[in-house]
């Protein structure tokens, strides 16, 4: 019963293949194949669903989900600082600069103890499989054997990832006991991680895959991201960055370069195909076309942004240029590993960009003009089929093709925190509320390409 790899599923739920677009579906077959990939999805009057059914019964491949509980898509958080994890909701009072310096550099500097690396990567890649997170887009540190242990424990665990050694050289913006000696250190390092994973004998079907990572461009020398962009190349692999998170950082980049971050990065080759932005905030219109250009994709963290930002991400305006977006946690400049969360403030900050906040001004005056609004609809899309589509992975949607990626919503968990009352919903207004009041314990169980992978199996 754990594992639906070979099995044909009879489920409820919901998932958005299509921004903006929800879709229901009520006891539909969901074929999953001995990879765990989708390989057919019928809805109750299609032509070929009962002769599906009967042949599933027939073979004893079939399994009813049980009623009552929703199917969706996994998360995909495109952005998490791995060694972030133990100070998850502290240092949140101080300007992004600072917060660096006296509070994430000490603490990423400790993972050179593998013990201290082990605790907290466990506890972290449990908790996030267990909030619903099937695909992780994972910041390491400098440190080769703890940015192993990271893939190995997501390769041990069943969790789809990305995981990138960070890469830190430039001594006027790094610490003299958290920055990579050299650019040599730098690289090699680099693709010492990338062949570790792809070499990986657990890794075979490529669950986690290698990310290169320079931190952000004020942390890295010209000749290191020059060399970065190159080995992103090389080894054909994703590379994933911070880009005009804030003032100060945005600020900075225009200083030492004489153009946006978004123009540097690409200049040194790191915009690619499936490449990972975070934050950017004061991205220009040009940036988005550069982006959009390179099929690049913006990691947008809204909560995070609330702390460390100096602006609200402009997300309507990206995706009505086209652009590709997913959310992130952006643990820990987020205080919550919940992609739960990231989907509320996606919504909450973009209403606040709409109407504005200062009270003194007159409603016309307070508020932004113009289409900037984003829905659950949206918000949903984003934190899952939008992701994959931003990694250019098959996750994110129930759809032949897919990985099997999903979370078990159990909404009557009595110790969650969702109170239902479907005689007063209609069409999608269960997902909604769903989206805003759940919480770990609403998530029965999780399966990545169709393994089992946290919750109770017998809860299902
Ligand atoms: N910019 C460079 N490093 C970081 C980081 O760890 N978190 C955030 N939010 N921004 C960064
Ligand atoms: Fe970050």
């Amino acid at each position: 019963m754990k594992d639906f790899r070979g099995k044909t599923i009879r489920a409820s739920g919901f998932h958005a293949p299509v921004c903006g677009e929800i879709v229901s579906f009520a006891d539909a077959l969901i074929a999953i194949s001995n990879d765990g990939l989708i390989e057919s999805v019928y809805q109750a009057g299609d032509s070929a669903y009962d002769q599906t059914l009967s042949a599933a019964k027939g073979d004893g491949r079939l399994i009813d989900l049980p009623a009552g509980k929703i199917l969706l898509p996994g998360f995909v958080d495109l952005h998490i600082h791995a060694p972030q994890y133990p100070q998850l909701g502290t240092a949140l009072d101080v300007p992004l600069e600072i917060w660096l310096q006296n509070h994430t550099f000490p603490l990423e500097a400790r993972y050179a103890d593998l013990a201290f690396a082990r605790r907290s990567y466990s506890m972290l890649v449990d908790d996030l499989l267990a909030s619903g997170t099937t695909t992780a887009v994972y910041y390491g540190t400098i440190h080769d054997e703890a940015n192993r242990l990271l893939a190995d424990l997501c390769i041990e665990k069943g969790q789809r990832a990305f995981v990138g050694k960070v890469a830190m050289d430039n001594p006027a913006e790094c610490p003299d006991y958290y920055r990579d000696e050299s650019i040599d250190a730098a690289l090699k390092a680099t693709t010492g991680l990338i062949d570790h994973i792809r070499g990986h004998p657990d890794n075979e079907d490529g669950l986690v895959r290698p990310i290169v990572t320079p931190r952000f461009i004020p942390s890295c020398t010209d000749d290191l991201l020059t060399e970065l962009g190159a080995l992103a190349k090389e080894h054909d692999c994703h590379t994933q960055t911070h880009c005009s998170e804030s003032d100060w950082e945005h600020g900075y980049v225009i200083d030492r370069h004489g153009m946006s971050d978004t123009e540097s990065l690409d200049r040194f080759g790191l915009l690619r195909a499936g490449t990972i932005l975070a934050h950017g905030n004061f991205l220009f219109s040009n940036d988005m076309e550069v982006i959009k250009m390179r099929q690049s994709a913006v990691a947008h963290c809204p909560l995070s942004n609330i702390y460390f930002s100096d602006a609200v991400f402009p997300l309507k305006a990206a995706l009505q240029k086209g652009l590709r977006v997913g959310l992130g946690t952006d643990i820990s400049g987020g205080p919550s590993c919940s992609m739960f969360d990231s989907v509320r403030s996606t919504v909450s900050s973009a209403r606040q960009l709409e109407r504005g906040t200062d009270p003194s001004l007159s409603r016309d005056k307070r508020s932004t003009q113009g289409d900037v609004r984003i829905d659950f609809r949206e918000a949903f899309h984003l934190a899952t089929a939008g992701g994959g589509a931003a990694v250019g992975l098959p996750v994110g949607a129930f759809a032949p093709g897919y990985q099997f990626d999903a979370i078990l919503i159990d909404p009557e968990a009595k110790s969650g925190t969702i109170r239902l009352w479907p005689e007063l919903y209609e069409g999608d207004q269960i997902l909604q509320t769903i989206l805003f009041t759940a919480s770990r314990a609403n998530i029965a169980s999780v399966w990545v390409g169709g393994k089992h992978r946290s919750g109770d199996p017998d809860r299902q």
